[in-house]
Order: structure tokens, then sequence, then C-alpha cells
């Protein structure tokens, strides 16, 4: 691949890492992010890694203009669309403002494309799109649906670029379906910055780690879980930014194509088994109470992932260890992320 590639939302947690990757592999690639969750650091911390973009453009998805200039500037080979907005709980009380993120993003970013002849998109969807999964593992072809506007906003997504695949073939895309990504960079330089308190998992378990907060509040030790506690597919950042680049790669080497695999590990890990495994590997202690259920969450949720070994010579490296050794190094060296 010799073509840049353009890295929407390459600021932000997933997509820094995945320049990393794309980088380290010889890829040139583009960045545009509006920094509405991100800082500028990112720049700076990605050229402590050598990873230097052809060109870093400030601007939203949705901006035309900006697009246009910008496919004038390059000839990309191709484009991966990690913008958008992603808390749940926000989208719940702001549906409006999510779908006009992240579904009229997307479209605005795939006319830009079409109008300059670059068709081939990884997207980010998620594992939302599965709702509460009647089976798990959960395969590629289980039903979807979406239980908030965040998950409908993946969904439409999803269905728009099955639509355009199906009107025109000469569309190359790929639907990448994240489990839980978490972790960091090794070197502690990158990693991910939550504005606020978190939602997820990780982040609010280094930052009680840290003592920036006083206890982890584990939602529900009454599902049926081995432990009682959710269960979840947990993957390190950077073997989800490497499966990006077999992405791209399954694209580029074959005929056109439209591919929806999950992103995961297969395997499941509790609250309480990523508590004990953070404090063991890390020699930390997490104070944490039982309180009732999250609204919203579900019992377990796992990824089948053999169609991504078969179709895009992919699978996860990286332990539940190295999550957390990662995820509390990066913590450490940034105590309060990019705003340290
Ligand atoms: P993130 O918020 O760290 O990164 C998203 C980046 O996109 C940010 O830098 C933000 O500033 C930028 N952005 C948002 N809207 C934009 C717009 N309109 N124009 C330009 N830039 C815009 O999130 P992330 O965790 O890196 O997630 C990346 C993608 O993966 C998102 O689409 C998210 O929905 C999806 N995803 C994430 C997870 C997860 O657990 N992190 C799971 C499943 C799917
Ligand atoms: C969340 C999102 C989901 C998104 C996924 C990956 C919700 C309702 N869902 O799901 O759409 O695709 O992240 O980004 O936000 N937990 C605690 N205490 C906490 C935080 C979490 O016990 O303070 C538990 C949860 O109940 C769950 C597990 O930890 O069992 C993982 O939670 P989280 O990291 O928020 O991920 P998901 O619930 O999978």
């Amino acid at each position: 691949m010799t073509l840049p590639i353009l890295i929407t939302g390459g600021l932000g947690f997933i997509g820094s890492h995945t320049a990393v990757v794309l980088a380290e592999a010889g890829v040139p690639i583009v960045i545009l992010d509006n920094q509405s969750n991100s800082s500028p650091k990112v720049l700076d911390r990605l050229a402590k890694l050598d990873v230097h973009p052809l060109e870093y453009v400030h601007a939203d998805v949705r901006d035309t203009q900006a697009l246009d200039a910008l496919f004038g500037r390059h000839t990309f080979g191709g484009v991966i669309h990690f913008a958008g907005l992603k808390a749940v709980g926000e989208s719940v009380a702001q549906p409006l403002r999510y779908l006009d993120n992240n579904v009229l993003g997307t479209l605005h970013l795939l006319q830009a494309m079409e109008r300059a002849n670059v068709r081939r998109i990884v997207f980010s969807s998620s594992a939302t799109v599965y709702g509460d999964p009647a089976v798990v593992p959960i395969p590629e072809t289980a039903p979807l649906t979406a239980t908030n506007p965040y998950g409908r906003s993946k969904l439409m997504c999803e269905d728009a670029l099955r639509e355009l695949f199906a009107a025109d073939p000469r569309w190359q895309i790929a639907i990448l379906r994240y489990f839980n990504p978490v972790g960091a960079h090794e070197s502690g330089l990158i990693g991910e910055s939550p504005n606020g308190v978190p939602n997820n998992l990780m982040p609010y378990i280094t930052q009680v780690a840290s003592g920036q907060r006083d206890y982890l509040q584990i939602f529900g030790n009454d599902y049926s879980t081995p432990d009682g506690t959710g269960v979840r597919d947990y993957l390190h950042v950077m073997d989800l930014a490497q499966g990006h680049l077999a992405a791209l790669r399954s694209l580029a080497s074959d005929m056109p194509k439209l591919l929806t695999v999950n992103l995961g590990t297969g395997q499941g890990v509790s609250v309480l088994e990523m508590v004990n495994t953070f404090a063991r590997v890390n020699s930390v202690q997490i104070p944490h109470r039982f309180v009732p259920r999250r609204a919203g969450d579900v019992a377990q949720c796992l990824a089948d992932p053999q169609l991504a070994k078969q179709v895009l010579n992919w699978q996860t490296e990286l332990s539940l260890e190295s999550m957390c050794r990662d995820a509390w190094r990066w913590q450490t060296m940034n105590p309060l992320g990019f705003a340290s």
C-alpha cells in the first residue's frame, strides 16, 4: 500500500494507535479530526513515536468543502473512518447531536469519497449493534438491533454502507464491530483520555488505582455469569489497531467486496476478574463496592472471532495482563490524560 490512507478521528483513542500501526507498516497517513474529543498533543506524541502524517487537518467530517479540498490534495488509497461520538448515556440525552455527527458525518464522507473516486473504507462499528445477544459468542450473522441512539447511529451507518455496496459494487467496505478495546501503546505516550467521569470500566479502574476516585462501583453482582458480574470481551487497543491494517490489506488485495467482521478475543472476562488482574499485575489496590445493575447493560457480550481469522488473517495476540499493565503505565505517566 503506497497511497496514503486518510484516518478520520485519528487523534482519538483507537485512531491514534492505528496511526502508529500504519506508520510502522510504512503506510503514509493523513489525519483529520475536529478535536471534539481529543487533544492536539496527540500529534506531538505521535511524532515521538516516529509517526509523521503527511498532513493533519483540523476539520469536521461534515465540512464538505474541507473534505473536497483534502481529497483534491491527495490521492488516497482508502479511508479509515473513526470520527464519531461514542458515549451511550450522552446519546440518550442528545440523540439529534449523535445522529448529526455520526450519521451525517459518515454520509458526507462517503459522498466526498465518491466525488474523488476513492471507494475503499474501513468503518468503526461496535458490538452494540447486537443489543442483548441471544447467543454468545456472537457470530456476525446474529440479529442486529439498536438499544440507544449511539447504537442506532452505528446501525444506520452500517445500513448505508450495505446499501451503497448493493448499488455500486466497486466499493470496498470493511465494517469492523469492535468489542471492548482497552490498554494503551506500550510507550505510555498515547492512550485513552476520557473527559470527566469515565463511563467505561478500564479508565475508571485506572483512576481508582491512582487515587483520583475513591472506589469502583461494580454494576451488578447478580447476573447469570460465573461470579455474578458482567462479562465482556476486552481486547488490547494495539491488537485492534492491527485489525485495521489487516482489513485494509484484505480490501486492497482482492476484488471489490463488503466485509463485516467482529474484532474481539472470544474470551469472556468478568468485572471482578478484570479488577483482580489489574490489582495483581500492577501491585495496586482497587477498592470496590457492589451497586445495582446499570440500565441498559447486558450480562455477557463476547465475539465469535473466527471470521476475522479467516478473512483478515487477524487474531488478538496480547493478554489481559498486557492490557492492564499498559493501561496503568499510560495512567501513571499521564495522570490527567492529555490534560496532564
Ligand atoms: P475517540 O472519541 O477517542 O475518537 C474519536 C475521534 O473522532 C476524536 O478524536 C474526535 O475528536 C473525533 N471526531 C468526532 N466527531 C468528529 C467529526 N464530526 N469530525 C471530525 N472528527 C470527529 O473514540 P474512540 O474510542 O477512538 O472510537 C473511535 C470510533 O470507534 C468511534 O466511531 C466509536 O464509536 C467506535 N467504537 C469505539 C469503541 C470503544 O470502546 N472505544 C467501541 C466500539 C466502537
Ligand atoms: C459500553 C457501551 C457500549 C460500547 C462499549 C465499548 C454502555 C451502556 N455501553 O459497553 O455501547 O460499545 O462500552 O466501548 O455504556 N462497569 C462497572 N463499573 C463501572 C463501569 C463499568 O461495573 O464503573 C461494568 C459494566 O457494568 C460492564 C463492564 O464493566 O459489565 C464493562 O463496562 P463498559 O466498559 O462500560 O463497557 P460495556 O458495558 O461493554
